[in-house]
Parts: C-alpha cells; structure tokens; sequence
C-alpha cells in the first residue's frame, strides 16, 4: 500500500469526472483517485471562505490517501481555493507535495488561440464573481484582450438532472451566449469555465456562431498536465503507475455510480467517504 501514489483529482461532484476521462486518456499508465464532494456539492454559489474550507479538507484527505499529486478538476475550487492552498497551506502541511488547478492551462490555450484578443468566459456564478479568468487572462496577454464573462447558473444543473437537448436547456443557453455576445459582439474565442459545459457541447454549436472557437478544458488539462510531469520527473516518478482507478464520494455510492456514467464511459463502482 506504501508505494500506491495515485494522483488525486478533486471535484465538487461528478463535473471533474470529464477532466478525469481525457486525462486518463492521456496519461492511462498512472493510478488516479477521485474524489467528489458530492455531500456539499455545488461550490459555484458559495462564498470564497467555503470553498476554500471545503476544498483544503478533501486536499488533505487525499494526501492521506496517499496523493503526492492533486488536481483542482473543479473551476470554482480552483479559483477560490488554489491560490491559497499553493502559497499558504502546502508549505506547511506538505512542502514536498503539489496541487494544480484547471484555468491557468485553459487561459494558455485560449490566449494562444485567438486571433483578435477577444474572448469570453462562460462559468459559475463563483468562479465569475472570482474575477480568476479575468485575472489570469490579463497577466498572460499583457492586458491586450478585451475580456467578457457571462455566469450560467442553470447549466449545471441542466447536465445533472439530464436535460441537455430539451427545450429548457436550449432557452437558458441561448439566452447566455445572446447576453455574452451583446456584451462583446466580436468575440472569436469562448472558454468554457466549468466542468460540466463540455456535456452542451451540441446545444452551444447551435447558438454559437460558427467561427467562434470553443476551449473545452479535458484534453487541454490532460496535456498541461503531461507537461508538467515531464519537467518534474522528481514528482513523476513518485507516482505510481499501475493503470488503476478508485472513486470517492461523500454522498451516496449507488447514487454517484449511477450518475457518473452522464460524464464517463466507465463503470464506476465508487466508495463512500467520510471525513466532513
Ligand atoms: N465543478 C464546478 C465547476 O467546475 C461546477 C459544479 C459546482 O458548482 O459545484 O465550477
């Protein structure tokens, strides 16, 4: 059991399960522990305070599962919690240990992709209001992008309760992408700053204009962190490679196992967890 160091990947719920697939996809040789906080789930209209509280316990329940490694797959926790984590927390409860988050590689992307520097973000209301995007986007252009953000509080819930394709789904992701565009009419690159957005894929492609190019933030993840383990070989070799999966849930097992399979083609035989 001394040598099982998966790398951890946190969510609030089910949403980072689609970073998860594309960095299995990616990286299948190494052990992967997930961990969704579904019991408290969701993190987008909560306070920064709570976020963070949240979002530091289940990182250090995964250090003791073990973790050398853990990934924020959730946009909120990584913009109200990372930074925090990173700089205060890590350098007393783990120096040696590492978490990353999700929006610094989906701002990479989308700054490396736009041809006339005018982009917008869709996500929670928390991540939003967190300005994170915003902040990140700025610092990576040199302030050169004109930058508009539009809150979808209803998507997330329209992926959980399976309503993607019905008529709901498409008026409130119509209306979003129509105040999006008034905000900014130019705009040539949307990022999609939640983990569940990737789910309306095809509900966006219908209200979106064609030539606006979509950052989905799975694949970009999955290859950020491939870099990453690359230029740290002392942490890549840290974590063992067995191939294996283990999901955790704060909630109900059956009902996460039952749920999972809206965001990965696995079978999913999660455990339930207690640490709150
Ligand atoms: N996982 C969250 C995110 O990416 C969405 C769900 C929630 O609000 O907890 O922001």
């Amino acid at each position: 059991m001394d040598n099982y160091k998966p790398i951890g990947i946190f969510d609030s719920g089910y949403g980072g399960l689609t970073i998860l697939k594309e960095i299995r996809k990616a990286l299948p040789q190494y052990d992967y522990l997930y961990l969704g906080d579904n019991a408290r789930t969701p993190y987008g209209t909560r306070s920064f305070e709570v976020v963070y509280q949240y979002t530091l316990e289940a990182v250090k329940k995964l250090f003791s599962m073990g973790c050398e490694l853990v990934v924020l797959a959730c946009n909120t926790a990584s913009a109200k919690a990372l930074r925090s984590i990173q700089q205060n927390d890590l350098p007393k409860i783990a120096p040696e240990k590492r978490v990353l988050g999700v929006i610094r590689p989906s701002v990479e992307e989308v700054v490396s992709i736009t041809q006339n520097g005018h982009v917008g973000v869709l996500g929670t209301n928390g991540t939003v209001s967190s300005l994170s995007y915003v902040l990140e986007l700025e610092k990576l252009s040199d302030g050169k992008l004109a930058i508009s953000q539009e809150a979808c509080p209803m998507w997330v819930p329209i992926v959980e309760n399976n309503e993607i394709g019905t008529q709901g789904a498409d008026y409130f992701v119509k209306k979003n992408i129509e105040n999006l565009l008034v905000a900014d009419s130019l705009i040539d690159t949307v990022v999609l700053g939640c983990t569940h957005y990737p789910l309306l894929h095809h509900t966006l492609k219908k209200f979106l204009p064609q030539h606006i190019k979509i950052v989905e933030q799975g694949s970009i993840v999955a290859k950020k962190l491939a870099d990453y383990l690359k230029r740290h070989p002392e942490m890549e070799t840290r974590c063992s490679k067995q191939a294996g999966i283990k999901y955790f849930t704060t909630e109900n097992a059956e009902t996460f196992d039952e749920k999972a399979s809206l965001f990965i083609d696995d079978v999913v035989n999660s455990k339930n967890i207690n640490y709150l």
